[in-house]
């Protein structure tokens, strides 16, 4: 193959002729063919000797799709040889001699749904190896696998009746029974629980939060507070474990805590949503702006949301159609809009003072507007008050 390498690779005409479906030789394994999509190898002779991985990260970006057959040879899949592979979604090795898939091995592949791996040689698939990935379809037959705990979670992914579709088996000391009879003693999938589910106290103060787990084997407890700006410290209870907040920050109001636990089963979660009550803070109240109408922008803070009332020049401003304030949106315990003006004339310039308030206290921030002169001296200064 005169030159080879990747420039021939994108030589699709030629490619067709070699049956190589537009991809380099250089990059294609021995015994197995590809396309940009897809890698089938089931040629025995000689065989591959390990998982495909193609010599350019590039052709193994777009690969939907790997196929592999009669491999004497391929004995394990790890995220090494998986981790280029984003985009795979089918992925079958059947017929082979596959007696480890470790429990990162998909960890990369989260479009992955159909992994066919029927008459290999595992003993145990842990449920680890496809959490990450977008699994719907899973074939599992003529495996020896045993009967043990780490293997329960294939019947409850399945499903019985699936299980029983696929007549899977498990074998132990006494020898081969379906897999859909399962039931290790000790074996049981985890439960968290954490209350409060929600937590109502003010900024500043301390909480402590707790997490409760069963399972079999003793799940593994972890808490995700990556959201939180509030320190979070935990420790050990007899039946779980505790969190301790200390000094709540306003910020984390709306945020969650995730308890999660894990066993050779698999794994369960609970949440907990912070409600934190903050009184008002009026982040920014800006110069009148004209875009369709006037807009006098604010942001402000605080939780319950705040109630907001306008003076102009100090007297309570009554709103009416043509001046009224307006709620544009605003994520969590923020409000974010505009006291909105249609055609003001003199008689609206001056100052504006903004007051937020709410049960824990009120925040008030003032703005000077100036939208045009007096009929008697006419001016084309729209510009607030700079
Ligand atoms: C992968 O697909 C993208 C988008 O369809 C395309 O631009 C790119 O050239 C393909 N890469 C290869 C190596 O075929
Ligand atoms: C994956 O395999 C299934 C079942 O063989 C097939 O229906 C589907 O088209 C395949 N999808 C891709 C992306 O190759
Ligand atoms: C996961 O699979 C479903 C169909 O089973 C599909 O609609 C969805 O887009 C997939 N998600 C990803 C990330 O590929
Ligand atoms: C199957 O895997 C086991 C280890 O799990 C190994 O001892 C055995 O030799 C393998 N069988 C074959 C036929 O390779
Ligand atoms: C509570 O939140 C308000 C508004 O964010 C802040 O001004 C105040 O300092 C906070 N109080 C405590 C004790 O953290």
């Amino acid at each position: 193959m005169v030159g080879g390498g990747c420039g021939m690779a994108r030589l699709g005409f030629y490619g067709v002729l070699m049956g190589l479906w537009g991809f380099s030789a250089a990059s294609c394994p021995n015994s197995c063919t590809c396309s940009t999509s897809r890698i089938v190898c089931i040629d025995q002779d000689p065989g591959i000797e390990d998982f495909p991985v193609l010599a350019e990260e590039t052709d193994m970006e777009n690969i939907t799709d790997i196929f592999i057959t009669n491999q004497d040879r391929l004995f394990s899949i790890s995220d090494v040889h998986m981790k280029s592979y984003f985009n795979l979604r089918n992925l079958t090795v059947t017929n082979s001699q596959l007696s480890s898939i470790s429990p990162t091995a998909f960890l990369y592949n989260a479009r992955l749904q159909y992994l066919n791996l029927k008459d290999n040689n595992l003993s145990t698939l842990s449920w680890k190896a496809i959490r990450y990935s977008n699994m719907s379809y899973l074939y599992l037959s003529g495996n020896p696998l045993q009967c043990s705990c780490e293997n329960m979670w294939i019947k409850l992914f399945l499903g019985l009746d699936e299980t029983e579709n696929q007549e899977l088996q498990c074998i132990d000391e006494e020898g081969i029974k379906s897999l859909s009879r399962l039931a290790p003693a000790a074996c049981e999938l985890p439960t968290a629980n954490v209350t409060p589910s929600i937590l109502t106290q003010m900024n500043g103060t301390d909480a402590t939060v707790v997490c409760k787990v069963t399972g079999h084997p003793t799940p593994q407890l972890t808490w995700n507070t990556n959201t939180l700006t509030t320190n979070a410290e935990p420790y050990p209870t007899e039946l779980g474990s505790s969190l301790f907040l200390s000094r709540l920050s306003s910020d984390d109001n709306g945020h969650e805590i995730t308890c999660s636990a894990e066993n050779v089963v698999g794994m369960r979660e609970a949440t907990l949503k912070l409600n934190i009550l903050f009184p008002p803070t009026i982040v920014q109240l800006q110069e009148p702006r004209q875009n369709l109408h006037w807009c006098i922008y604010f942001l402000v803070r605080g939780n319950p949301p705040p109630e907001l009332v306008w003076y102009h020049k100090g007297d309570l401003l009554e709103e009416h159609s043509y001046l009224q304030t307006r709620i544009h949106g605003g994520e969590g315990s923020e409000k974010e809009g505009c006291l909105e003006l249609q055609n003001p004339t003199h008689i609206h310039n001056g100052e504006y003072k903004l007051v937020a308030h709410n049960k824990y206290g009120t925040d008030e921030k003032r703005v000077d507007a100036h939208f045009m002169g007096p009929p008697d001296e006419p001016t084309d200064d729209y510009g607030g008050c700079k």
